[in-house]
């Protein structure tokens, strides 16, 4: 059900859950100070309580409501990225609803960069916690309708266009003493934060392969999430890939694939997408194209790996938890 940006800030106001727009993936929204708003958002999912969820906030003022410190670093990390796909991780205040902290003693927070994201976070004076509208470890959803495939018609989605960053945030995590780790890759680089992170501030660094060892884990990280409902199988060989189709033939069963860079697959025996061979331009279109081969319906997905060089390391994550090698 397609709602306008009055009644979506309305229905959040009165406790109930919207899909909101941002630029990496639709978010399904409740108030972040409201814990029975809140659950509805676990139920819908059916995600487990001990996934923490990002609080979406409309500036930078506003994360002294929820974090105890704001360490200079990510201050500075704030300046360059927000609003963006950035979502930083720091020490929660102790007001901040244990539902939306998971039980950690932190709190995720992120300014994203989509007009209508920002106009219901500051002309509704609201804060939103919001993980990615779709059922647990299913695909992220970058368009209404997509949300409405996955979570049903009667979810109240604000239609804001296809999610121009496509997959979600970055998520670095700074401690107290001006410390990071990034905890999720995304479209904003660990070479971009660190670039940021050691020009400001001298003392600051990454957290030490030894030290990372004594932190928690990253909460709601699931080896396998962002999967469509069709079986998906990783190929880092086109050959290899174009092989798995013929003998999938052979056996009876239907396959689709997804290519990357040149789409020179005349060989290939079942139809196919090619994304870009640029990492901005693939991870735009990244799940939009496997919501696509899914609702193919065929036996198997066949996908093609991107070059294992940095600027694909987003993709190359999100592709590695759709699928299997
Ligand atoms: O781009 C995005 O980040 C999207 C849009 C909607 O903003 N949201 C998103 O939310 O991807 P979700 O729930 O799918 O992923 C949130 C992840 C959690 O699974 C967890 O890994 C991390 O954020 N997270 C949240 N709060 C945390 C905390 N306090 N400490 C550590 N990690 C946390
Ligand atoms: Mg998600």
């Amino acid at each position: 059900m397609r709602v306008s940006l009055e009644q979506a800030i309305a229905e959040l106001k009165s406790g109930g859950v919207v899909a909101i727009p941002t630029e990496t993936v639709y978010g399904l929204a409740a108030d972040a100070t409201n814990d029975s708003a809140l659950k509805k958002i676990f139920e819908i999912k059916q995600r487990p309580a001990d996934h923490p969820l990002i609080v979406h906030i409309g500036d930078m003022n506003q994360v002294s409501n929820w974090a105890t410190t704001f360490p200079e670093v990510a201050v500075n990390l704030a300046k360059a990225f927000w609003p963006g796909p950035l979502t930083l991780v720091l020490p929660a205040q102790p007001h901040v609803s244990r539902v939306v902290r998971g039980d950690e003693a932190t709190v995720a927070l992120r300014v994203p960069n989509h007009p209508v994201a920002l106009a219901l976070l500051t002309h509704g004076g609201l804060s939103v916690a919001a993980p990615s509208a779709n059922l647990f470890t299913q695909l992220s959803p970058t368009t209404a309708a997509h949300v409405e495939a996955g979570l049903g018609e009667s979810i109240p989605v604000l239609d804001g266009g296809a999610c121009n960053v496509g997959i979600e945030s970055t998520i670095v995590s700074v401690s107290a003493n001006g410390q990071w780790q990034l905890l999720r890759p995304g479209m904003i680089s660990e070479d971009d934060i660190a670039e940021v992170a050691t020009a400001h501030h001298q003392v600051s660094s990454a957290v030490s392969a030894d030290a990372q060892q004594a932190l928690p884990k990253v909460p709601g990280q699931h080896a396998l999430h962002y999967s469509p409902r069709t079986p998906l199988l990783l190929f880092k060989d086109r050959q290899a890939l174009i092989q798995e189709g013929e003998a999938l033939q052979a056996a009876g069963l239907s396959c689709a694939a997804m290519l990357i860079g040149d789409s020179n697959d005349s060989e290939l025996n079942c139809q196919s997408i090619t994304l870009p061979n640029s990492p901005d331009k693939a991870a735009e279109l990244l799940y939009s194209s496997l919501h696509h081969l899914d609702a193919m319906k065929v036996d198997r997905l066949l996908v093609e790996l991107p070059p294992a060089l940095p600027a694909w390391l987003a993709v190359l994550d999100r592709l590695s938890r759709a699928g299997y090698r």
